[in-house]
């Protein structure tokens, strides 16, 4: 897979969301369905636009035991989504039971990556509420490096740390990396971000963009941009 742009698509409804990608005519953006919209619409919501031709990032980031968060792996398997994610906080043996779980009868998968730390996580709260006294880079790297010992595709983290973490990783190790904002737009809770440009120069593999482009007055418009920043 080549560098690409997943637009987050955090809708509440399957009208609205099927709404959205239908501004899009002919293209077929890679897309991430997220909390909000899985637990809304459900699963048919991922068979549908996975019928319409687009690739799926599933983000539900799984943290529970291993024997659990194996089972529910093997049921989104089942989906045929392109990648799934976990929280890498719930260890290399969950990690590694949640590979299990993934693997389908043909030995085929989707791709599994780890979210590190959250793009709205920043080093104070790191420090007075997770009790997590080692700088961000360091705790990232660590995750990262135990997500690639479980086996894992690649991480999610922030577009600053995508760099460090090819050079930690390996760089056929991806990077997925939201947090990303245009120079003139608004941060909201996103802390640790850039622009699709700055990501690309920092080596991420793919930009998952949200509000940018969903929240944009010509959504489709924003979407180029961010392809031609961050692809082209
Ligand atoms: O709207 P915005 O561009 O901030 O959307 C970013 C998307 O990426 C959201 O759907 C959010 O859940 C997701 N995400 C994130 N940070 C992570 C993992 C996923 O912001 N570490």
């Amino acid at each position: 897979m080549g560098k690409d742009v997943i637009v987050a698509c955090d809708f509440s409804s399957e009208k609205q969301t099927l709404e959205f990608l239908d501004k899009f005519k002919g293209r077929k953006p890679f897309v991430k369905i997220g909390m909000e919209l899985f637990y809304s619409a459900g699963p048919g919501i991922v068979r549908e636009i996975k019928k319409r031709g687009h690739r799926i990032f599933l983000d539900l980031k799984l943290h529970d035991i291993p024997n659990t968060v194996k089972k529910a792996m093997a049921v989104l398997s089942g989906l045929d989504v392109d990648i799934c994610n976990l929280h890498a906080a719930g260890t290399v043996r969950m990690m590694q039971a949640a590979l299990e779980g993934l693997t389908r009868a043909d030995g085929t998968r989707p791709l599994l990556i780890a979210v590190t730390q959250l793009t709205s996580t920043d080093e104070e709260s790191l420090k007075e509420e997770l009790l997590v006294d080692r700088p961000m880079d360091e705790v990232v790297m660590h995750y990262a490096l135990s997500a690639k010992k479980a086996g894992l595709d690649g991480v999610v983290c922030s577009p600053l740390e995508a760099g460090k973490v090819h050079s930690v990783c390996g760089s056929g190790f991806l990077t997925v990396t939201p947090g990303v904002r245009f120079a003139d737009g608004d941060a909201g809770d996103q802390k640790r971000v850039t622009t699709p440009a700055q990501a690309k120069e920092n080596g991420s593999d793919y930009i998952v963009v949200g509000r940018p482009i969903t929240a944009a007055e010509d959504p489709v418009a924003a979407y180029e941009r961010c392809v031609k920043d961050f692809v082209d």
